[in-house]
């Protein structure tokens, strides 16, 4: 064990981030979408939170097919969020307190009313028309025309969609309004590139990528052999995703910019500490999806899963070391926008252990090795979308293409069964409207129609109330992020290693830095009352969830409540 060699300190691994999903923030206008003049108003509460970089999801001009995430023209806002003038002011008011804008970065596929696609659509002559994936028609033994191969988009149905004009099909890994760019074309690659440039000679700090590891495929298309989401073995880490990223990581580099790729259905481990690793210039971190697909079945993620502690812990403890012993970094995160609330899934969401819940999260992410990411919401511990919601609540393309595959034909027992996991697992836990204050929409908007339904607890779950109480669940993470940047030799840069491994309830770990300084954080994932002995002398508790103090812990054994979590200063 030992700290990092003092040339592997970097910005972006002692900063926390903080993700904005622009749609859900702060609506400024009453329209009853969120928007960049709201984002504006509230960077003093993100500022006085501690987090050090914001990260906005696509805030670019899109039709809206998958909030954003469709794209028809990367360097125009989309008009219901503001103008670029909005997002100039925005990265002033940043930079102005020493705060970092990350901007998301969608470059696996645009949206079908991009300009590029639009030509490119139009003849198999047309100069764009190798920008996209097409290909003919297969036909089978009846003469039926068929896609190409039979991958599967990750939101239900083929990858593949027809196009009469030219007789052909596109490649579309997600909607079918979400075509698939052609990597492969230097002059997609080229057009990448401008883009990132574009908007870093524009002051952005650099990019949280979409599906990044997506952009290079397998240029004989085969079938694929999978049972599940079919074809991702082979465009996941595709033949030539290293020499695309060393690309894109020369310009990050240029700009000293930060970057965290999306990286999921990852086949090969190594890809990753590949795509990370301090000498290989590619990106700053990834995200796996290790913990995200904890709870997903045998048929996917709206299929039911269960999991364990011990589990969790090979998980965490997996990625911490692998990191560490590989010169990679870790992006650490239990939330974003396509992500059930960490409360709900990984501890307790009910009334009598909801708070203490919030808190431990916010305890055992932020001292792990890693920049810790905070999705909008969970810094007050916001919870998934109450079950007596109707189906019609929900929003997101992917539940609902899941939805309408099942909606007029199963039985009733099986679309029971649905509604639990869209519940437990939709995108939509995650896009109610942030919960400001107990005023009518939570203070999200002064309109009466949110573009999504507030969650209904918004009057016990809320920021301005919690910001009052130095008690509560912000301040749990206020403290933690604090804490983490004044002892960063120890939480930044130190090692990593797991405690009492065996424990089915407690999950406990250390960290330590070089010169010998230590950490040691324990966790109560369980509603038991629990006695864990530590066996250890604290200087000093850096955060508790139950206000403890030394003397509560020092005596040989601790007693920690039901979800209750704690960080000391050994
Ligand atoms: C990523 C985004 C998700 C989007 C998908 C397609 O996974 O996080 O929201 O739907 O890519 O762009």
């Amino acid at each position: 064990m030992g700290s990092k060699p003092e040339q592997l300190r970097a910005w972006w691994k002692e900063g926390s981030v903080y993700q904005v999903y622009p749609a859900s923030f702060q609506d400024s206008t009453g329209s009853g979408v969120g928007d960049l003049k709201g984002i504006i108003s509230r960077v003093d509460y993100l500022k006085d939170l501690g987090v050090d970089i914001v990260w906005l999801s696509p805030i670019f001009k899109s039709p809206q097919h998958d909030m954003g995430y469709d794209i028809s023209d990367y360097r125009v806002i989309d008009p219901p969020y503001g103008d670029i003038t909005d997002v100039d002011v925005l990265r002033d008011a940043l930079h102005a307190r020493g705060m970092k804008l990350v901007l998301d970065l969608v470059m696996n596929h645009t949206s079908d009313e991009h300009e590029w696609f639009k030509e490119s659509r139009k003849s198999k002559d047309n100069p764009y028309r190798d920008w996209y994936i097409w290909k003919p028609p297969r036909y089978d033994e009846q003469g039926n025309r068929c896609p190409p191969n039979n991958w599967q988009s990750h939101f239900q149905g083929s990858a593949w969609e027809y196009d009469e004009t030219t007789d052909e099909y596109y490649l579309r890994l997600f909607c079918r309004e979400q075509p698939d760019l052609n990597w492969e074309n230097p002059a997609v690659r080229k057009a990448a590139h401008d883009v990132m440039r574009f908007w870093l000679d524009r002051g952005a700090d650099g990019f949280r990528i979409d599906v990044i590891n997506f952009i290079s495929k397998d240029q004989s298309f085969p079938d694929s052999k999978q049972t599940v989401l079919r074809g991702t073995e082979h465009y996941a880490c595709g033949p030539r995703l290293h020499e695309y990223l060393k690309e894109l990581g020369a310009i990050l580099k240029e700009y000293d910019a930060f970057s965290v790729g999306e990286m999921p259905c990852v086949h090969d481990e190594k890809e990753l500490v590949r795509a990370v690793a301090a000498d290989r210039g590619e990106l700053s971190m990834i995200f796996h999806f290790e913990l995200m697909d904890i709870d997903h079945g045998v048929n996917g993620k709206f299929s039911p899963g269960k999991w364990t502690l011990s589990t969790l812990k090979s998980k965490v403890n997996k990625w911490q070391r692998f990191m560490y012993d590989n010169n990679g970094w870790n992006a650490l995160y239990l939330e974003n926008h396509d992500q059930p609330r960490a409360v709900s899934r990984f501890v307790h969401d009910h009334p009598e252990h909801r708070v203490a819940s919030a808190k431990l999260i916010a305890v055992f992410l932020a001292f792990q090795a890693g920049t810790p990411f905070i999705y909008q919401g969970q810094e007050i511990g916001m919870t998934n979308v109450p079950v007596e919601w109707d189906m019609d609540e929900y929003k997101d393309v992917d539940c609902l293409n899941h939805w309408g595959l099942f909606k007029d034909s199963a039985d009733e027992a099986t679309k029971a069964q649905l509604r639990m996991e869209y519940q437990k697992k939709s995108r939509d836990n995650a896009r109610t409207p942030m919960q400001w204050d107990d005023s009518p929409q939570a203070g999200f908007t002064t309109g009466s129609a949110p573009w999504m339904r507030v969650n209904d607890n918004y009057k016990q779950i809320n920021a301005a109330s919690q910001v009052k109480d130095p008690e509560s669940v912000y301040h749990t993470y206020r403290r933690a992020l604090e804490k983490r940047k004044e002892h960063k030799d120890i939480f930044v840069y130190g090692d990593f290693e797991l405690v009492d491994e065996a424990n089915d309830r407690v999950f406990a770990y250390k960290r330590v830095a070089g010169n010998g300084d230590a950490a040691l954080i324990v966790c109560n994932f369980s509603t038991d009352e629990v006695a864990w002995s530590s066996g250890v002398k604290a200087r000093e508790v850096l955060v508790s969830s139950a206000g403890k103090k030394v003397d509560d812990v020092n005596g040989g054994e601790m007693r920690l409540g039901p979800c209750e979590a704690i960080a000391l200063l050994l």
